[in-house]
């Protein structure tokens, strides 16, 4: 039994270039686009405020900056394997090329964590939002039928009712579904339309709202240590930057589309790159118009950009953020659901997975069965769970990809230098080991709680590899 058994570059290279079951269509543009659709969503429109009022103030700006360094050193990771093996699989590939089947297993299992985790989180999310803006227009979604199994909600008469599930979740999770099965071309025009809306609010609010800006609320800008650590001072900044880091998942989400990349060596790049700096840039300039705004006191609030917004004069403005939040946060889930189902379809592909769900539909070259079983697995988990913290598994584990994915590269540089490299990460030997390290750094500032379930649910990964792909993986039968 090899559990370091490997895949060859040079194989999958050629693979990647003779594989067409999956439609090329997309480019630079259609996956920058992608990326964006997959990073702005709940972040940045709840977690400024939290994490202003609770760790580190106006500084919320040096925790977006941090956040963002550390996954811009992954983004550049991510863009060099990318353009090398470029594979709907991602880190999950990357992995198998690099440290061997077992690690990639774990990758595979990990971004499980990512991306179906990820969308039920934000599904739950786009929920919220949908129900409180459907009844600021007089529409009211039966309160049994709007949350989690179980969670009291309380009625406008005040009597508390039990809510039976989430129909709004599982609704967007099937149209969203449904729009992947019928073709990657459809899916990222619906994107595109949804990131140009999701972008102009963005940018209206820190456009309209700067005239509201008081420098006095950025004094202090870093509000000295409580004395607990991780509330404000340093540490707080530091703690604070763990928890945005969620706000900029996604644009390694990009790289799951490698195979529905029209060229895919030059553009993924760009894809992965170009999506997350517009997204660093403007998560910078709305934390610090949000906290120039109003005092960070203040922005513990679950809506806090639309709350500053209204603090700044432009109450209008804050029906224009839901609806930018319900929309961005669509395609939030739209990309989670694309990558998900594209590593489930190639984990299959290689045998570590039930083969047939690998099949590719005739007529639209997608992926249809992983994404339909994603789907559903999805929104059951959407319909049911009254998900906390979920948040923080998914960072961790979306950390502990980029973690594997730094290390990856420079054990590729090392072993098969020669490779033709399309994009190098420049200074490799810096920006690998501050990718892996940064990564790092940001799961140690998480809580313990969220430790403990990324090690049960590897427990269970692991259980899950040894009954089934250790033995049926394509690897393991060319050896027999
Ligand atoms: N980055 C995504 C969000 O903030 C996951 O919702």
């Amino acid at each position: 039994m090899n559990l370091l058994r490997r895949k060859s570059v040079t194989q999958l290279q050629s693979d990647a270039l003779t594989d067409h079951r999956l439609k090329r269509a997309l480019g630079a543009t259609n996956l920058t686009a992608l990326g964006i659709g997959a990073i702005i969503g709940t972040g940045i429109f709840v977690l400024t405020g939290t994490v202003a009022a609770q760790n580190a103030g106006p500084a919320v700006v040096l925790s977006f900056v941090l956040a963002g360094v550390a996954s811009i050193f992954a983004a550049l990771c991510y863009s060099e394997f990318a353009s090398l093996v470029p594979m709907a699989g991602s880190a999950y590939t990357y992995g198998y090329a690099t440290l061997g089947e077992v690690f990639a297993w774990i990758i595979g299992w990990d971004l499980i964590l990512e991306y179906a985790l990820g969308a039920v989180t934000v599904s739950i999310g786009w929920s919220g939002y949908v129900v409180s803006f459907l009844h600021d227009i007089g529409i009211d979604i039966p309160a049994q039928l709007s949350a989690a199994r179980g969670t009291l909600i309380t009625l406008a008469d005040g009597t508390q009712v039990a809510a039976i599930f989430n129909l709004p979740a599982v609704i967007i999770i099937g149209i969203v579904t449904l729009l992947l099965v019928i073709g990657i071309k459809e899916s990222a025009n619906a994107n595109n339309v949804i990131v140009i809306i999701k972008v102009a609010v963005v940018l209206l609010f820190i456009v309209g709202a700067a005239h509201a800006v008081n420098p006095a609320n950025w004094h202090p800008f870093m509000p000295p240590s409580t004395g607990v650590r991780g509330q404000f001072g340093w540490s707080g900044v530091m703690q604070g930057a763990g928890i945005v880091f969620f706000a900029y998942i996604g644009f390694d989400a990009v790289s799951t589309a490698a195979q529905e990349a029209k060229n895919p060596q030059r553009d993924m790049p760009i894809g992965i790159i170009g999506s997350l700096l517009i997204c660093t840039v403007l998560y910078i300039l709305v934390s610090g118009v949000a906290t120039g705004i109003m005092s960070y006191h203040d922005l513990n609030v679950p809506d806090p950009i639309a709350v500053a917004a209204d603090h700044a004069g432009l109450g209008w403005m804050s029906s224009l953020i839901k609806l930018g939040a319900i929309a961005g946060l669509s395609s939030v889930i739209l990309v989670m659901l694309l990558g998900q189902s594209r590593i489930l379809w190639t984990m299959a592909d290689d045998g570590l997975m039930p083969k047939f769900v690998s099949k590719v539909h005739p007529k639209f070259r997608t992926p249809w069965i992983t994404t339909i079983l994603t789907g559903v697995v999805v929104a059951f988990f959407a319909a049911i769970l009254p998900i906390r913290d979920a948040a923080s598994l998914v960072s961790i584990g979306t950390l502990l990809a980029f973690v594997i994915v730094s290390i990856g590269v420079l054990v590729l540089r090392v072993r098969e230098p020669e490779l033709p490299r399309k994009f190098k990460a420049p200074i490799v030997w810096f920006v690998a080991p501050m990718g892996a390290l940064s990564a790092l750094y940001l799961m140690i500032s998480l809580p313990w709680r969220t430790w403990e379930r990324l090690i049960i649910w590897f427990v269970i990964g692991m259980v899950v590899y040894f009954f089934y792909g250790v033995r049926r993986s394509n690897l393991a039968k060319q050896r027999v």
